[in-house]
């Protein structure tokens, strides 16, 4: 059997996929600011994830500078749609303007407030759902989710590796509406580097 490649994280760190100048600048301010943004590992993840599954309509829970919007709405044909729902005014502003620069205004909305208020008020349904907010509030938003996620949509929850998410990787994983799985991944420039991801199909 062929072995396991040696120092497996410095080689991983060679596939890093490139990226344009303005999510490069978002990387940067990231770092220089502390935004806990998804990096371009995660952030290619959740293009293709929402390439293969064809959203149309994808809801984002914490839009932060708007660095993993930016990748989900470039996923979306023409005609699609993202919400991302932000509760400082600041990244909400800056995020718009980022959408702006991205050339995906159109197609990506920001929503200013408390998530779980947010969809509590909400009726559309999604394709996807990209659930990245203070991980204590992953629990309670799962019922929301499950109401605005339809039969077949895709759920994927950034940061499952904190101790505040505890209580949704279990509900999550005992729950037959969904099926679910934790992935325990090395993630070059996620915030942090090391951390759980999950995914999860909601099946009725
Ligand atoms: C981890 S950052 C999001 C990073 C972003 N998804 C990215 O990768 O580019 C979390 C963001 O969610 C916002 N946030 C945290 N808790 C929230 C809540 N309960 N409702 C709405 N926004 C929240 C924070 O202000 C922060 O900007």
């Amino acid at each position: 059997m062929s072995p396991m490649i040696p120092d497996p994280e410095n080689y991983f760190r060679g596939f890093i996929p490139p990226r344009d100048a303005l999510l490069l600048a978002l990387e940067e301010e990231a770092t220089r600011e502390a935004i806990p943004i998804v990096g371009p590992v995660v952030g290619e993840f959740l293009y293709i994830l929402a390439r293969a599954a064809g959203a149309r309509n994808i809801l984002e829970l914490g839009t932060a500078s708007g660095y993993s919007g930016i990748y989900l709405a470039r996923a979306l044909p023409p005609e699609g749609k993202l919400i991302s729902l932000e509760i400082s005014g600041d990244m909400a502003r800056r995020a718009r303007s980022n959408f702006l620069k991205a050339g995906v205004e159109k197609q990506a909305e920001v929503r200013e407030g408390q998530a779980l208020d947010l969809m509590a008020s909400m009726t559309a349904t999604f394709d996807l759902i990209f659930l990245d907010i203070d991980k204590e509030s992953y629990a309670p938003a799962l019922p929301h989710c499950r109401r605005l996620l339809k039969v077949g949509g895709l759920l994927i929850a950034d940061n499952v590796g904190f101790a505040g998410a505890d209580a949704f990787n279990r509900e999550i994983f005992s729950q037959k509406s969904w099926r679910a799985v934790h992935l325990l991944a090395f993630l070059p420039q996620h915030s942090p580097e090391r951390d759980g991801l999950s995914l999860a199909v909601r099946v009725e």
